[in-house]
């Protein structure tokens, strides 16, 4: 069977590289023509561990077939997936000018009957759009389904090989055919493939994201009320993530979620509540707590040195989303650090991956050290936005004697507070008792 994936950005790129592994030829499309070029090359765009290794096997077994050329992907292919990116629109809904492009090449190139597969996420009624599309233009027989990605950036590949559950939406048992012989060689260890309609497939993914925001902004308001009274949102963390009911997953407080996915999908899905008269309320909380919360890190650092912060050194360690990825997109380093230098203060910025990623979003105005202890020498605080591994058992004295106050904001919750006491820290975290009163300002 061959296949086309149209967008090679995370997701498509992800799938693209993954389904040769399993017997199928695949045509990767996009219209960036730099991209494409790389990608002939092997050369990744992105970091996301294993991908580059699956590309380049592709490629030279001549299964992986990278192209800007969609109508020689469209009258090749069989089945196409559609994994372009859905964008957020002025009023916060998902901008479908991509995915309906697509569907109007695939109207206007296709010679047969095919199977279309959105899987990039789109709000519920787009795939009645998509086939409105390609109907215009062709009278050949189109199948349309939904097949939400649930990928995690930093384990995508991981994750598209060995999924916890697969959700497709199918408008005929033919489709059904087709989608469980293209997945049922990656659920081999009987994780499911959930069949559904279309409509429930396309709400799913973002019932699913939504959820997960809700949780993180919960904990993040559960933090503070521990921070109010002097409790710990650790040990509050594990008295209800051991409740069945409520799992461990999902609770760990922090500076706020980011991402391409989060963000947008939350505002996405409470636009189309909206358009239903639903009420999106506690979605909206969520967007509210999400924004206080990365604008809190800021917050500890004006509360030490005032809102004037000329003069004043931070370093700054962690600048992806998450950790295993150098996508920045909605982190809250970029609130953090655009704080910190619109105050007036010089910003020194480490993160293992994002450095080149994070040129495009401060260019000159903050300082890019390759060694994230060279970004301490002489700060009046080290602030820490993403847990990468590196990060977990640092140098303490090389960071103590590198910085002018031995000042920690701590985004991630990192360290043992009593630790850090002992060891001459004012230490910051997230919801768990505040160490501050040690070294005067
Ligand atoms: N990134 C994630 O972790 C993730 C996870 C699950 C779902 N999703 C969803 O998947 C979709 C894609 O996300 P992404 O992060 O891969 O996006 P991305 O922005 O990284 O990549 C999108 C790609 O599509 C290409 N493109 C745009 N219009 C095109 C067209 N007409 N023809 C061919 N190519 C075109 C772009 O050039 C780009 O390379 C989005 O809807 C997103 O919400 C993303």
């Amino acid at each position: 069977m061959r296949i086309a994936v149209v967008g090679t950005g995370y997701v498509g790129l992800v799938a693209g590289a993954c389904l040769p592994d399993t017997g199928f030829d695949v045509y990767c499309v996009d219209i960036d023509e730099n991209k494409i070029e790389r990608l002939r090359r092997a050369e990744i765009p992105i970091y996301e561990p294993g991908l580059e290794e699956l590309v380049r096997r592709g490629v030279e077994s001549g299964s992986l077939q990278f192209t800007t050329d969609i109508k020689q992907a469209v009258e090749n292919s069989e089945v196409i997936f559609i994994a372009v990116g859905t964008p957020p629109d002025e009023d916060g809904s998902a901008d479908l000018k991509h995915v309906l492009d697509v569907a109007t090449s695939i109207g206007d190139y296709m010679k047969g009957e095919k199977v279309v597969i959105t899987k990039s996420t789109v709000p519920v009624g787009t795939a009645a759009r998509v086939r409105a599309a390609i109907e215009e233009r062709t009278k050949h027989k189109v199948h349309v389904c939904s097949n939400p990605e649930f990928l995690k950036e930093g384990a995508a590949v991981d994750d598209f090989m060995k999924p916890d559950r697969i959700v497709v939406g199918v408008d005929s048992e033919f489709a059904k055919k087709v989608l469980s012989d293209i997945y049922e060689p990656f659920v081999r260890t009987g994780n499911p493939i959930i069949f559904m309609d279309v409509a429930s497939a396309e709400i799913t993914k973002y019932a699913a994201n939504a959820m997960l925001a809700t949780r993180i902004s919960f904990m993040n308001m559960i933090a503070s009320l521990c921070t109010a009274v002097g409790a710990n949102v650790d040990m509050v963390r594990k008295g209800i993530g051991t409740d069945s009911r409520i799992g461990p997953s999902f609770l760990f407080a922090g500076c706020g979620y980011g991402g391409s996915c989060f963000p947008k999908d939350v505002q996405a899905l409470v636009q189309t509540l909206n358009s239903y008269d639903i009420d999106a309320g506690i979605l909206e909380a969520t967007e509210r707590v999400n924004r206080n919360q990365k604008q809190q890190m800021l917050e500890h650092v004006f509360e030490r040195y005032g809102r004037d912060l000329s003069g004043r050194t931070f370093a700054v360690w962690g600048l992806s989303f998450k950790p295993e990825t150098d996508d920045m997109r909605e982190a809250p380093s970029l609130v953090v650090v655009r704080g910190l230098v619109e105050a007036g203060a010089r910003v020194r910025v480490h993160d293992p991956e994002a450095l080149q990623a994070a040129r495009m979003y401060f260019g000159n105005k903050v300082e890019y050290q390759e060694n994230n202890y060279d970004a301490l020498k002489g700060a009046d605080a080290l602030i820490i936005l993403t847990e990468w591994k590196p990060y977990r058992r640092p140098d303490f004295d090389r960071i103590r004697k590198a910085l002018v106050r031995p000042l920690i904001i701590d985004g991630r919750n990192l360290f043992n507070p009593e630790k850090m006491r002992e060891l001459g820290f004012e230490y910051i975290s997230v919801g768990r008792p505040s160490i501050d009163e040690l070294v005067p300002a």
